[in-house]
C-alpha cells in the first residue's frame, strides 16, 4: 500500500482570492501548497481592464506571506464593453493568462457579465486569433431552465455555438459538475479543457438537501445527482490531459453563508490536496493525482511545470484542519467532506 507520494507543487487553475481583509486572510491558505493559481475576476467592480488587473496582481503580491513562493495567475473579466485590443495586449504582455466569461446572473458577482452573445464576437474573434483562452462558467441563466439542467442546456444553447463559430478559440469549461460536460470536454480537441473541483468530486446533491438543509455545500454551479459525481471522478482521475484542477475555492463570511437566501461558494483551499490524495487513492489512481493537480493544467496554458514539489504523507491519524478560518468580515468555514482524512502535507 502506497503511504506517501511526491508530487510536482500543485497549482490550482481556478480560485477566488477576493481583495483587501478577505484576501489577506485567506492567501496562506492557498500559498501553504499551491505554486500558482488562476485568480478569477468578480470582484466588485470587476477586474474589467488590463489597468484593474495589473493593480490587482499588485494588492495580491503585496499581501503574500513572507516564506511564500506563489505566482498569482490573473485574469480579465468579460464585459459587453471589453476592448479587444486591450486584452490581446494584456495576454501578450504576460499579465494574464485567461478572460472569464460569466453570463449575467450566473452566479456571485456576474452583474456586469454577458447578456447577449452577440456583443463579444469581435472579442472572442481576437482571443481566437491571439490564442487567449476563455474560461467559461457554464450555466444558462434563463430561470425557466431547472437549475440541475443549466449546465447541459449552456452546452447546448450558448458553447456548442460560440466554438463553432470560433474556431480556434481555447476553452476552459469551468468546475464541470456533470456526465455532459464531461462528455462534451471529451469531444473537442486540445482547445477543449476542463477544471473540476474537490467539493463535487466528494458530495452530491443530497449532501446539500437530504436530512437538512446544509448552506456550505451550496455552490454554483451546484452538485448534481450521483451519477454525475461519478462520471467526475472518473474523469479527473483519468489522466487526461484535458481535465485539470480548478477548486473554485470562494471564501464567503459564515453569515452571509448561513442565511435565508445564502451565498454560492465552498471554501476548499485548505484541505483540498489531502482530500485529492483521499479520492485518487479510493479510485486507485493515485499516480494520476500529479497529472491533475500539477502537469494538465500547466500544459494546458503554456506554462512551465513546477519544479518544487509537495509531499503528501497518510498517517493512522486522521488530519485536522481548522473548522473555520477568521476573517474581518467574520469566520470562513473550511469544507467538511463528512469523513475522516489521513493524508496530510508533509509541511
Ligand atoms: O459557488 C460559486 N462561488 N460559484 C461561482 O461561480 C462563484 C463563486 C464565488 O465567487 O463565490
Ligand atoms: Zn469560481
Amino acid at each position: 500500500m502506497v503511504s506517501e507520494i511526491t508530487l510536482r507543487r500543485p497549482d490550482d487553475m481556478h480560485l477566488h482570492l477576493r481583495d483587501g481583509a478577505m484576501m489577506r486572510a485567506v492567501l496562506p491558505e492557498t500559498t501553504r501548497h499551491f505554486a500558482r493559481a488562476i485568480v478569477m475576476p468578480n470582484l466588485v467592480p470587476p477586474v474589467v481592464t488590463s489597468r484593474d488587473a495589473s493593480a490587482y496582481r499588485d494588492r495580491i503580491l503585496a499581501e503574500l506571506p513572507a516564506d511564500a513562493a506563489f505566482e498569482p495567475l490573473m485574469t480579465l473579466y468579460l464585459t459587453e464593453a471589453t476592448d479587444p485590443a486591450d486584452l490581446v495586449a494584456a495576454h501578450e504582455s504576460g499579465l494574464i493568462k485567461a478572460v472569464k466569461l460569466y453570463p449575467a446572473g450566473a452566479t456571485t458577482n456576474s452583474q456586469s457579465g454577458v447578456r447577449d452573445f452577440e456583443k463579444i464576437r469581435a472579442v472572442l474573434d481576437a482571443m481566437a486569433e491571439t490564442g487567449v483562452p476563455l474560461c467559461v462558467h457554464g450555466e444558462v441563466t434563463d430561470p425557466s431552465v431547472d437549475i440541475f439542467d443549466r449546465e447541459a442546456a449552456f452546452i447546448d444553447r450558448v458553447l456548442d455555438p460560440i466554438r463553432r463559430a470560433t474556431p480556434g478559440l481555447r476553452v476552459v469549461m469551468e468546475h464541470v459538475t456533470t456526465k455532459d460536460g464531461v462528455d462534451y470536454a471529451r469531444s473537442g480537441g486540445p482547445d477543449l479543457a476542463a477544471t473540476i473541483t474537490t467539493h463535487h468530486l466528494v458530495i452530491n446533491r443530497n449532501h446539500i438537501l437530504a436530512g437538512g438543509i446544509r448552506p456550505h455545500y451550496y455552490c454554483l454551479p451546484v452538485a448534481k445527482r450521483e451519477k454525475h459525481r461519478l462520471a467526475l471522478r472518473a474523469a479527473a482521475t483519468s489522466g487526461e490531459a484535458r481535465f485539470f484542477l480548478g477548486t473554485d475555492s470562494a471564501p464567503h463570511p459564515d453569515h452571509l453563508k448561513e442565511h435565508a437566501c445564502g451565498c454560492a461558494g465552498c471554501f476548499t483551499a485548505t484541505n483540498t490536496m489531502p482530500l485529492l490524495a483521499h479520492i485518487f487513492e479510493e479510485e486507485t489512481a493515485l499516480d494520476r493525482l500529479e497529472a491533475f493537480a500539477s502537469i494538465n493544467g500547466a500544459t494546458f496554458y503554456g506554462l512551465p511545470l513546477n519544479e518544487a514539489r509537495l509531499t503528501l504523507k497518510k498517517r493512522d491519524a486522521a488530519m485536522v484542519w481548522p473548522e473555520k478560518i477568521g476573517t474581518e468580515a467574520g469566520p470562513v468555514t473550511v469544507f467538511d467532506p463528512g469523513f475522516p482524512v489521513f493524508w496530510h502535507v508533509s509541511e
